[in-house]
Order: C-alpha cells, then sequence, then structure tokens
C-alpha cells in the first residue's frame, strides 16, 4: 500500500496547494492513506477545528501536529472529540490522543504515532520510551505503522529513525521545514527522512515574512510574526508498505511547486 506524508501544512498557502492538487495526487500515486503535519494551518500558528475538518474534507485521513497545537485555545476540545486530530504522544497529561488506527481506503489498518523531541523544544516525556510503550500495546495485527516526529535537531530525528528501524513502517521527521536529501529505507525495513519539508509559502524564512525574521535578527526586539504569501510548495513523501510485514518497499519525496 502506498502512503502519503505531507509536510507541515503552513497557513492558507499551504492549504491552498493541498486542495489544488491531493485528489490528483492521491489516483496518480494510488494512495491508500494520506497523514498531513497540521500544526501550522492556520495562519502559521497552531489548528481550528474548522481548518481540521476543512483538511479531512480535502481527503487528509489524519492530521498530526507538534508544538504549536497548542496555540489555538478552541482546538483543545476538538483534540478530544476527534480522534484523526493527534498531538505529541509524549506531552504527558494533554487532551486528545498521540496516536490513532484507522483503517486506510482498501481496509488495511494503520497506526499512525506522533511524537515530538526534546531538544530545543518544550519539556516532553521521553520520545523515544513513550514509542517503545506505544509499539508494546499496539495490536501485533496492525503492521502498517507511521510515526511523524517533530522535532528540532537532526541527530535526535536520525536517532529515532534507528531506534524504530524495523518496528515501524516509517519514520519522517517534520518541524524544521526544510526538505532533507537523505530519503532512505533503514536495514531493518523503516523508512525514514529527516524532515519532509513545509507545504507553504517558501519566499520566506521557514514560513514567515522575510523582512521581519531579519529584523528580529538585526535586533533582537520582538516582532509580530506574519505568514508570508508567495512562492507556495508542497512537500510530501510516498512511502510503499508491505502490508504483510509492515516493512518499507519503496520511499521517495514528491514535490510541486505551486507558482
Ligand atoms: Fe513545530
Amino acid at each position: 500500500m502506498n502512503l502519503l506524508f505531507i509536510g507541515d501544512i503552513f497557513a492558507s498557502p499551504g492549504r491552498r496547494i493541498v486542495a489544488d492538487h491531493l485528489e490528483d495526487i492521491v489516483a496518480t500515486n494510488s494512495i491508500d492513506l494520506v497523514v498531513a503535519n497540521g500544526e501550522n494551518a492556520a495562519g502559521g500558528f497552531g489548528i481550528t477545528p474548522a481548518i481540521a475538518e476543512d483538511l479531512f474534507a480535502l481527503g487528509i485521513d489524519v492530521i498530526t501536529t507538534g508544538n504549536h497545537v497548542w496555540d489555538k485555545r478552541e482546538v483543545y476540545d476538538y483534540l478530544g472529540r476527534q480522534p484523526r486530530l493527534i498531538r505529541p504522544a509524549n506531552y504527558p497529561k494533554a487532551p486528545g490522543g498521540g496516536v490513532v488506527t484507522i483503517c486506510s481506503r482498501s481496509g488495511i489498518p494503520c497506526a499512525v504515532i506522533n511524537l515530538q523531541g526534546r531538544t530545543y523544544m518544550p519539556p516532553t516525556d521521553c520520545p523515544f520510551r513513550t514509542a517503545d510503550d506505544i509499539l508494546n500495546r499496539l495490536d501485533p495485527a496492525v503492521k502498517v505503522r507511521f510515526v511523524d516526529f517533530h522535532a528540532e535537531v537532526t541527530s535526535e530525528k536520525i536517532a529515532m529513525g534507528w531506534y524504530l528501524d524495523g518496528r515501524v513502517s516509517a519514520v519522517v521527521g517534520t518541524h524544521t521545514h526544510v526538505p532533507t536529501a537523505d530519503t532512505r529505507i533503514l536495514p531493518g525495513g523503516t523508512a525514514y527522512q529527516t524532515d519532509c519539508g513545509m507545504t507553504g509559502p517558501y519566499r520566506s524564512v521557514i514560513g514567515v515574512e522575510t523582512d521581519l525574521i531579519i529584523q528580529r535578527f538585526l535586533t533582537s526586539l520582538p516582532v509580530r510574526m506574519e505568514s508570508a504569501r508567495a512562492g507556495a510548495e508542497l512537500h510530501a513523501v510516498i512511502i510503499d508498505v508491505d502490508e504483510a510485514t509492515g516493512h518499507a518497499r519503496a520511499v521517495r519525496r514528491h514535490a510541486i511547486d505551486g507558482d
């Protein structure tokens, strides 16, 4: 089966390029399950219930998030009601869940797991031990297992890839908004990429208007963050998973230049 993962959907340019292209990507690549990180979908900061519903209506099956999921207060209750919107599982006490099991379009059970790194990130429980706990509790019949590891530091992400190699179908990183060129299948059969890359405006500094961020670096004063508008690109990873073993057969990056 083919699993599509779309990297951090950022503000309206990110949502628009997904709306314009998702149906075609799914049809052209025989996609069976669509997962996307949506923690920046609302103007670059958080996600609202209405935006989550819009993304589900476009054909996204599961939305993962990260540290920004808490930016919009109205999503707290919604996280408890909508199991297909998940937040990092290693937040110690938080609304919602960090893992969901869902059937793909062709009826294959799939687990989607969201974890967050700890280096240069808000303090949370250990993502490595949390992953162990989740996998120990997971129904062994659920072979297809996707992990979005939302983390800042390359080494922590790579370590997670090796730690879960052979135990999950894929570990793909999010949060840094720049796609990395290290797409591969690890020896145990886990597809891996350090960062999927943002789906949003690339004429920016990781999604935000360039002038504002340059001013912040020049002055060290706080600035009002505004999402950029131009240079929309979609960045995704397509993983072909052997549903009998849960191992990845192939993995490739899939990018679309929207301008
Ligand atoms: Fe993030």
